[in-house]
């Protein structure tokens, strides 16, 4: 391999290039490169001071993610930053791009810093479930102070130049190329007169009330514990000497480095990366699309094409009737000024949008220059084949047409057409301009470059895209009805909403599962319920959810729902009236007590159940395909990594046990998934099926 680390000399000033693509990761070769060169410029006879740079587009991107969890090479980084600090020449670092984690700590290990405006600095060390361990929680609170640094270490927010540079992180902010802007601050600063100034010999900051914060970023954790050892780091800088900071920081990193939350997270940052890697696409060319039809502009086609608009795209939207027309321009008009308040577009953009790149008609003939259309009409299977044979009359040849469908099976919807190789499923999550799950949904006939477009439409729209086979309910929702089907049958057993949804929000849930059905309406799945009965596919009689609705209670739109929101929808209390009508239907059925431990079991084992049978029939390719999935759609804690990930460390063959013991009574439901079981019976995990 390679130098990673460039020498050059420059009158005065020696000049160390980090060239170790594509972001400039402190790879051991890294680390050890940074300690040689070092070493060099202090025996280059002349030299009076060092630049350190990035190549590319980054200074540093922090630590090589790679190396976590294998046993620790030397040089360690602290090694390295002290060796930098210690030097008795001025060190200059030049900042581009993202200085992060061990980037930035290498920066502050510097003894000035000067960047460019564009570039950006964090500790984004929580999200990978750790904090830094390498002087960030000790020297950044000495030059920035502590609420800057508790902010930037406990959330992991990119801070921009100009931002830093206030706090007091970075020295000077100039337009420029980063190594002439170091070579010319170095030089200034030798003309100066300028002393060394290591950060570690600055005074340590005041400190805060130390408790309280702590109490106030473990609750905002849900559960993930780096967000608050953080915290106690930074406490460390103003309570201790240095060195002992430092030696506290690195014991948190080192106990974070060994916990399950700390190898969830790392499971999601690479998975992400990988979910949209797929083989078969590998030299595919994605379909040009500038111009996209929507098909209905309710919850989701509004959604949908403000997610487009935002991401430069051409929209035009179909609707039934003008006044249903107004009404989805209306609901786009709202989100994009959504967009406008939060500052994600300006007033000039926000009204070219509305003006030119957004089209309202009521006439297919509208849709004959679009290169892909996504319909998003009701979830009927005879209307949406009704739309599709009129795409496929009116659309140019090459145009993709996509479903949004949530569960309609796409290979019946594109046999209707006479284009079957050109129609996909794009299923978006609502509201659909926010949340960042797409599953690209592939029938038996789709072309490869369609497929390959979807992706290529994902990434364009800022989306986590995931391939999906056809069955009911793709991956996400096929798995959501069978957990949603365990905690039914747990109310069924003994256990109350209440307990359910306080278990599983400890778990890491952003919302238990009834306290989510509240804030989707429960008229929804009673719509459904009504129809299936008239259609004679479910037995009659009225459910305690039946009675909830049949008395008003639709959820939070109605204010009363499983709970009561007359105190607002963070301020929910038990609705009084739920529990007598589930103790009617309760009536013949054994109950048994659920503790919280018991109740994460029986729902988290419904989870990987239907999720190992989710990848065994090929509707998700990988485990991590699943693990993104809940990860992104469905509120699963990032923390654990995903379904999969936390059964891996949970153990198998204890879930297993688990899945066998529930089929006891309920075999159907709960028949073992043949690839779990396959697993178990070989000693392997279903991370081993992920490379
Ligand atoms: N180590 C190893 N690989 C890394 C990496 C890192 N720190 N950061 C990024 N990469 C890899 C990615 O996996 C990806 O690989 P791939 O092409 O094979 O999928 C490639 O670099 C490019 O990354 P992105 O696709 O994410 O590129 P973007 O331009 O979208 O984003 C980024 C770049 C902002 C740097 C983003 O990758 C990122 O946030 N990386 C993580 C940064 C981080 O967490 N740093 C802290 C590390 S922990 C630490 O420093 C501990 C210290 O305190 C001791
Ligand atoms: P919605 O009822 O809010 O909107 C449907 C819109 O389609 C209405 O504005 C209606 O006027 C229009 N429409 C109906 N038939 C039409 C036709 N023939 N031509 C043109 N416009 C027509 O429904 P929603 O919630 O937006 O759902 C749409 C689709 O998206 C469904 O297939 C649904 O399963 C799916 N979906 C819904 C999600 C949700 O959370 N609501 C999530 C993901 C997918």
């Amino acid at each position: 391999m390679s130098d990673p680390i460039a020498y050059e000399r420059d009158g005065d000033v020696a000049v160390l290039t980090i060239n170790n693509p594509p972001v400039n990761a402190l790879s051991q070769a890294v680390r050890q490169g940074l300690m040689t060169r070092m070493d060099q410029a202090e025996g280059d006879a002349g030299v009076k001071a060092v630049v350190i740079v990035g190549e590319g587009r980054a200074f540093i991107a922090g630590a090589d993610i790679t190396e976590f969890g294998k046993p620790p090479m030397e040089p360690s980084l602290p090694d390295v930053i002290d060796r930098i600090e210690a030097s008795p020449l001025i060190v200059v670092a030049a900042m581009h791009g993202v200085s992060l984690g061990g980037g930035l700590e290498v920066a502050l290990g510097c003894h000035y810093r000067i960047a460019v405006p564009s570039a950006r600095i964090g500790l984004p060390e929580v999200h990978l479930g750790l904090i830094p361990g390498a002087g960030g929680t000790q020297r950044l609170p000495r030059v920035a102070g502590v609420q800057a640094a508790i902010d930037m270490a406990t959330t992991g927010r990119h801070v921009k130049a100009d931002e830093a540079h206030k706090m007091g992180a970075i020295d000077v902010v100039q337009d420029g190329d980063p190594t002439e802007l170091g070579i010319a601050y170095a030089q200034k600063l030798l003309d100066d007169g300028a002393a060394r100034r290591p950060v570690s010999e600055m005074p340590a900051p005041e400190g805060i009330d130390w408790d309280a914060t702590y109490d106030a970023v473990l609750a905002r954790g849900r559960g993930q514990i780096a967000p608050a050892k953080a915290v106690r780091a930074v406490q460390a800088s103003v309570e201790k000497p240095f060195a002992e900071g430092l030696l506290a920081e690195r014991d948190i990193f080192i106990e974070l480095m060994n916990t399950d939350q700390r190898k969830g997270m790392i499971h999601a940052f690479f998975s992400e990366h990988a979910v949209s890697n797929l083989p078969e696409l590998k030299g595919v060319d994605p379909r040009a699309v500038d111009h996209i039809g929507v098909i209905g502009g309710g919850t989701m086609g509004a959604g949908i094409a403000t997610a487009a608009l935002l991401s430069g795209l051409q929209v035009t939207m179909l609707e039934m009737s003008s006044e249903a027309g107004e009404a989805a321009r209306g609901r786009i008009g709202g989100n994009l000024a959504g967009a406008l308040k939060r500052g994600k577009i300006s007033q000039a953009q926000h009204d070219a949008i509305m003006d030119k790149a957004l089209q309202v008609s009521t006439d297919y003939a509208a849709l004959s220059d679009v290169d892909l259309v996504i319909e998003a009409v009701f979830e009927d299977m005879a209307v949406k084949k009704q739309v599709f044979t009129k795409l496929d009359d009116v659309c140019k040849q090459g145009a993709i047409l996509a479903s949004n469908t949530s569960y309609l099976d796409v290979n019946e919807i594109a046999a209707c057409t006479k284009r079957p190789e050109d129609v996909i499923g794009l299923h978006f999550f609502s509201p659909a301009h926010v949340m960042k799950l797409l599953e690209v949904v592939v029938p038996d006939k789709t072309a490869i470059d369609v497929v390959a477009t979807g992706f290529a439409l994902g990434k364009r729209l800022n989306k986590i895209s995931v391939r999906a086979g056809v069955c009911d309910g793709f991956i996400g929702n096929r798995i959501l009805s069978t957990y949603r089907q365990a905690a039914d049958q747990m109310v069924m057993q003994g256990a109350s909403p209440y307990d359910i949804d306080a278990a599983l929000e400890a778990f890491g849930f952003a919302m238990g599962p009834f306290a989510v059905a509240d804030l989707a309406g429960l008229d929804i799945g009673w719509a459904v319920r009504k129809r299936k009965r008239a259609e004679g596919t479910m037995p009659d009689g009225a459910t305690y959810a039946d009675k909830m609705c049949e008395a008003g209670n639709f959820g939070q739109k109605t204010g009363k729902g499983y709970y009561d929101y007359a105190a607002g929808a963070k301020a929910r209390v038990p609705n009084p009236d739920v529990m007598p009508l589930i103790e009617e239907d309760r009536a013949g059925t054994p109950q048994r007590t659920f503790t919280a431990d018991d109740i994460v079991r029986y729902y988290m084992a419904a989870m990987v159940n239907e999720s190992a049978k989710v990848v065994g029939e090929g509707i998700a390719r990988r485990p991590l395909d699943v693990d993104m999935t809940l990860l992104f759609g469905y509120g699963f804690p990032r923390y654990r990594g995903g379904p999969l990930k936390w059964a891996d460390i949970v153990g198998l063959d204890d879930l297993l046990g688990d899945i066998k013991s529930y089929a006891e009574t309920n075999p159907e439901f709960w028949a073992p998934a043949p690839l779990l079981e396959q697993l178990v019976a070989e000693g392997k995990t279903f991370d081993s099926l992920n490379s």
